[in-house]
């Protein structure tokens, strides 16, 4: 699915069916083949520190349990599906699928997460808040897409599944290995495998208004002067005893407007959505080790698989966000910081020439102290 190949042109995507409409993109992949087999996928399923899930649909109910599973577990006998989060920070080939949506800012993806069912398995009709690119694996699996949804819409009672009491099918697609399905958020839709197969579903994220709004009144409050007081001079004479005047909140709500315009920095957004979803902490030893290799001429450094960075240009420089974190730096690291971003191994000779200029060196110290990338 590069830019420009028949069947798929960026720009008509964007213009008609990013966040609108779903798309059904057929062969979107040339030469296909999986980038994860479904044994391997089991076995991520049985690591401790990797989210997985199985849902299954039994006697009328839809059941769901959490991994980490065991062997045993994939052996049932009613229709089930196996789904595994954030394959792409483990497996490097199921990482490169990102590339297929590199049109749109990183820092709205969020993961891909791979499923597996067995003849019939489905984790029932459902809509998502998110956008989603559902690439066919191995196998074949029947989409359906169903109607309009929000918050309001009826769901099926169950404490941690979001199942669709209704589904009103409109569309209904049979995707093979290499199709891909958009389907934008709040779309209902409702994929049943036929005979075995995997869905690679390259996931986005989009932050809530609501903690947009508090970021970003946290980082207003920084500025404000906590000795600045409500003011009603030429006040108008009480009629009323007791009463909340119209001009008394007509005042208040002018001041606040005015504290809400006070110029304040937008990195409270930058670092709202490079904010990990699993923690990815590094060691002191593992860090002390990481600067040792990189200051010796390591043998490359990219960007590590989980990291979430993000940058801004502003008049002072760049401000990097790496993992929730915020740095600014001299303009001058953009060309390293691109190529990292773009997905660029920095290999030796480039690296030195980094590491000789003061301001590149400290952009690549405080992306190893954050998780943003690793050295080999
Ligand atoms: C699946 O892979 O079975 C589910 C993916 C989705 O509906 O978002
Ligand atoms: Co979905």
């Amino acid at each position: 699915m590069n830019a420009g190949e028949p069947g798929f042109d960026r720009e008509t995507f964007l213009a008609q069916y990013w966040q609108r409409k779903p798309l059904l993109i057929r062969n979107a992949i040339d030469a296909f083949a999986t980038p994860l087999p479904a044994d391997e996928l089991a076995g991520l399923a049985l690591e401790d520190d990797i989210e997985s899930r199985i849902i299954e649909y039994r006697e009328g109910q839809w059941l769901l349990c959490h991994g980490p599973f065991v062997e045993e577990d994939f052996r049932r006998d009613c229709p089930w599906t196996l789904l595994v989060q954030a394959v792409d920070h483990y497996v490097p080939a199921v990482a490169q699928l990102r590339s297929l949506v590199k049109f749109l800012p990183s820092w709205r993806l969020d993961d891909v997460m791979v499923s597996y069912a067995v003849d019939g398995g489905s984790v029932g009709p459902h809509y998502d808040n998110y956008d989603v690119f559902l690439l066919q694996g191995e196998g074949e699996r029947r989409w359906q897409l169903g109607q309009f949804c929000h918050a309001g819409s009826p769901l099926l009672p169950h404490d941690e599944l979001r199942i669709l009491r209704d589904f009103n099918r409109t569309t209904e697609y049979v995707l093979g290995p290499g199709d891909i399905l958009y389907v934008p958020p709040g779309i209902a839709h409702w994929g049943v495998a036929q005979g075995e197969c995997t869905t690679f579903s390259i996931g986005f994220r989009a932050p809530r208004i609501n903690d947009m709004v508090s970021r970003w009144a946290d980082s207003l409050l920084e500025q404000l002067d906590p000795e600045v007081f409500y003011s009603d001079s030429h006040t108008e004479p009480v009629t009323r005893a007791g009463e909340i005047r119209p001009r008394d909140l007509e005042r208040a709500r002018a001041q606040v407007q005015a504290a809400l315009d006070t110029d304040t920095d937008s990195h409270w957004f930058g670092a709202l959505v490079t904010e990990p979803r699993y923690a990815c902490d590094t060691s002191e030893d593992e860090l002390a080790g990481a600067r040792v290799l990189l200051a010796s001429g390591a043998g490359a450094v990219a960007l590590a698989p989980a990291a979430r960075v993000a940058w801004q240009q502003e008049q002072a420089g760049v401000v990097v966000f790496v993992n929730g974190e915020v740095s600014s730096f001299d303009e001058s690291v953009l060309d390293c910081l691109m190529a990292l971003c773009a997905g660029d191994q920095l290999a030796v000779s480039v690296l030195a020439d980094h590491l000789a200029r003061p301001e590149t060196a400290s952009l690549l110290d405080y992306l190893l102290e954050t998780g943003g990338i690793y050295v080999e």
